[in-house]
């Protein structure tokens, strides 16, 4: 296939404050209401160069000599070694030594997206940003390269989570997880081939011959994986929640890389899946459908299939329809909110590592204001209206509070600003390094290093951490991982909104 047919560039046309000055005026005084008191005048390029930094503290594998964070060093250089297949590579997706590929791949995707959106704002740290997507799909490209199996995990977590070790000295069973077609997993499948896809846009102009081989990796394995998915698959998957969103995900980057007719009409045909309530074996209802326009993260992707859609130039219903309601249900001032806010304004939603919402729905917030923007759009949420303006200031707020503008006066962002947490839950961080204790420390002499109330001895420079509570306060203890764990789906969608900043700051 001739690359230029899958190299045609979106045109992005950039937000211009002036021309949405009069709706700015008019939702100042709404916005008066929910803006907080704290002075922001934050550095975005230098938290955005954090943000990436963090990226190379979470790789697996034999690590190039370019790495910046060198008190991190080798670690499983065996992986996949047991069946013969090399799985070495990849990222460890939190403050353990596992290999999810799940949340790695949407981390991936995630790095791709705020490339493609915002990697022109990101001037010399582009190509750092290349390189963390890079590090994510060449072992992405591992993970699919037998035919027949798709990797979707290495290392056991019952044993991993069981140890406080060093990603270098870890000893607990690395043991690969595969899906095939006897045992399906739709969900990573096709959270892989989208971020394969994603990739290989972000790719195109930097290396185009790899983003072909990411493009046509990303072809193969949908059309091997999902379409035949329907008769194999069901009734044993038909019945579990939780998939579809990722088919339709995969598609619809498959669709932008490609703008393939194939992509769109299944797109067409299957997006009312995302409207049916999922049950579980049980019968039990586990995803209401309809009421999930406010759900993105790694393991939903309404919101974004519908953004997605709408800034590939279908702004069609139900796209339209849904994005909008996506703002509805997000934004303080709408009607039909359905998410949480702590008094300090952070964005909240239930269940652990709360930061990778703000940061994942604010991400979708900015790019659709900069959408909207180019096509003279605003969103109704009953009376309220909601133009551009407003959801790029919503977004600053929410990363002005993880940067800093809190009540806590802390940034939730390792090694930026004045202070921040010092005791994250993350084992390579917490246990000396290896230049400075070159022996191995053994699973459970690591205990000593999680239970200490000491700082940390090696700062995970740019790391996110899951943040404070819904009253706003952080206990800063290396046991509540909750709130003191960094992870891959936290930080991946940040660089999007700091790349943006950076150039925007106002
Ligand atoms: C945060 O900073 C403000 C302004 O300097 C100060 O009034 C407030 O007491 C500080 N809060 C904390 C928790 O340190
Ligand atoms: C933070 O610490 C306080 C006091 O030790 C405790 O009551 C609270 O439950 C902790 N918060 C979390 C989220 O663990």
């Amino acid at each position: 296939m001739l690359v230029s047919s899958f190299f045609r560039e979106y045109s992005l046309i950039e937000f211009n404050p002036e021309v949405k000055m009069c709706r700015l005026r008019l939702f100042f005084f709404v916005t008066l209401m929910f803006s907080v008191a704290w002075v922001s005048g934050h550095d975005y390029s230098d938290a955005l160069a954090k943000s990436i930094l963090f990226f190379e503290g979470q790789r697996s594998g034999k690590l190039p000599s370019s790495q910046r964070l060198i008190w991190r060093k080798d670690s499983g250089l065996h992986d996949g070694e047991q069946i013969g297949v090399d799985l070495v590579g990849g990222y460890y997706d939190a403050g353990d030594n596992v290999k999810f590929n799940f949340p790695m791949a949407f981390s991936t995707t995630m790095l791709a997206w705020s490339v493609i959106e915002t990697g022109r704002f990101m001037g010399s740290e582009l190509q750092n940003a290349l390189e963390a997507i890079r590090w994510g799909t060449d072992y992405l490209l591992k993970a699919t390269h037998l035919p027949g199996f798709v990797f979707v995990q290495v290392g056991d977590p019952n044993a991993d989570h069981n140890c406080w070790q060093r990603p270098e000295d870890m000893d607990t069973p690395r043991t690969p997880y595969a899906v095939s077609q006897d045992h399906p997993g739709s969900e990573v499948a096709a959270e892989i081939a989208a971020a394969l896809a994603a990739s290989s846009i972000a790719f195109r102009t930097s290396d185009a011959p790899y983003a072909v081989k990411l493009l046509r990796r990303a072809i193969t394995y949908r059309g091997s994986y999902v379409d035949s998915l329907g008769p194999w698959v069901c009734p044993f998957y038909c019945d579990h929640s939780g998939y579809q969103d990722e088919l339709l995900w995969a598609a619809a980057w498959l669709q932008r890389a490609t703008r393939s007719q194939i992509y769109w009409k299944y797109l067409v045909q299957n997006i009312h899946n995302l409207e049916t309530p999922a049950v579980n074996p049980n019968e039990e209802i586990v995803s209401m459908g309809g009421d999930s326009f406010a759900e993105f993260g790694w393991d939903t992707k309404h919101a974004g299939i519908n953004l997605l859609l709408f800034g590939g130039l279908h702004r069609v219903d139900p796209f339209q329809t849904n994005a909008d309601r996506f703002v509805c249900s997000v934004l303080p001032e709408s009607p039909t909110l359905s998410v949480e806010y702590s008094p300090g304004g952070l964005l909240f939603k239930p269940g652990g590592s709360n930061l990778q919402h703000p940061t994942a729905i604010s991400f979708l917030i900015l790019i659709y204001a900069r959408y909207m923007n180019h096509i003279n759009k605003v969103v109704r949420c009953g009376d309220v209206v909601i133009g551009p303006p407003r959801l790029i200031e919503f977004a600053k707020e929410q990363v002005d509070y993880i940067l800093g503008s809190n009540p806590m006066n802390m940034s939730y962002m390792v090694g930026y600003g004045k202070r921040y947490p010092l005791k994250i839950h993350h084992r390579g961080a917490s246990i000396p390094s290896i230049d400075r204790h070159p022996d191995r420390i053994e699973c459970k002499a690591g205990t000593l290093y999680y239970s200490s109330t000491e700082p940390d001895p090696n700062l995970l420079i740019g790391a996110v951490v899951g943040g404070p509570d819904i009253q706003d306060s952080y206990n800063d203890s290396r046991q509540t991982s909750v709130q003191a764990e960094p992870t891959t789906y936290i930080n991946a969608p940040l660089l999007g909104l700091l790349a943006y900043f950076s150039a925007h700051a106002t």
